[in-house]
């Protein structure tokens, strides 16, 4: 059997007013699945992440479907008080990855679970409490938009306050998310990229997102 190749891609977020930086660096593999590498809209949350690190900082936060988990890490590293990751339950690899994306950052105590969008599994209902949800290029295949707004309303039911914060890529004008938050009882705020300066091609030195066009979208529970 061929040993896995890893190819590593380094993320540079700074800070210009205090000049803090974070260096992370996450593993890449070659592999169909998605999970192994990070998509353009990683490094966009990511950069929201750590532009407001200081409503982070203390908050339990959940990312979804994390693969190489690049803003659930700058979460962990900006000091929140738990991050938890998620992957599909059927891809151990990936959850494996994601561990691996942790420990090559110097991160032991960032828990990795099973989740996969629809499904009431033990590990969904039993999630402790939620202040943020990530989740970076989750609505890229319209067949699970409804299932992930099942997981998502299932995390809002036991945590009515909590935000869900999101990177979304525009791939057709055919794909949209705007009737199901209608659907759901969500509203949903626009945040415009240069309010939080990933607005270039190379968000946190990163090359990425490139010519993508990526929107940051807040979302929470319509106040009733
Ligand atoms: C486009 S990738 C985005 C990965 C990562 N969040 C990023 O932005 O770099 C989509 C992710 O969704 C996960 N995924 C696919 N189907 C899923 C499902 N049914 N339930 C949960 N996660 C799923 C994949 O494993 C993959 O990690």
């Amino acid at each position: 059997m061929q040993a896995e190749k890893f190819y590593t891609k380094k993320f540079r977020f700074y800070d210009k007013k205090t000049q803090n930086e974070l260096i992370v660096v996450i593993p890449e593999v070659l592999d169909p699945n998605y999970g192994f590498y990070v998509w353009p809209c990683a490094p966009v949350l990511a950069q929201y992440v750590w532009f407001f690190r200081e409503e982070i900082k203390g908050k339990h936060i959940l990312e979804l479907s994390a693969g190489t988990a690049l803003p659930g890490i700058v979460a962990a590293k900006c000091n929140a008080a738990s991050v938890t990751l998620s992957e599909h339950i059927l891809t151990p690899n990936c959850l494996k990855h994601c561990v691996n994306c942790c420990a090559n950052n110097g991160l032991e105590n960032v828990s990795v679970i099973g989740i996969t969008w629809g499904l009431f599994s033990p590990e969904l209902l039993n999630l402790p409490p939620v202040d943020v949800i990530l989740a970076s290029d989750c609505f890229y295949d319209s067949k699970d938009f409804d299932d992930i707004f099942v997981t998502l309303s299932f995390i809002f039911e036991k945590n009515d306050k909590c935000e869900f914060w999101c990177t979304y890529q525009i791939r057709s004008t055919d794909k949209s998310i705007a009737y199901l938050l209608e659907r759901w009882n969500f509203t949903c705020d626009h945040i415009p990229l240069e309010s939080f300066e990933a607005n270039g091609p190379s968000v946190a030195e990163s090359n990425f997102p490139g010519n993508h066009t990526i929107e940051m979208l807040k979302i929470s529970r319509k106040k009733t």
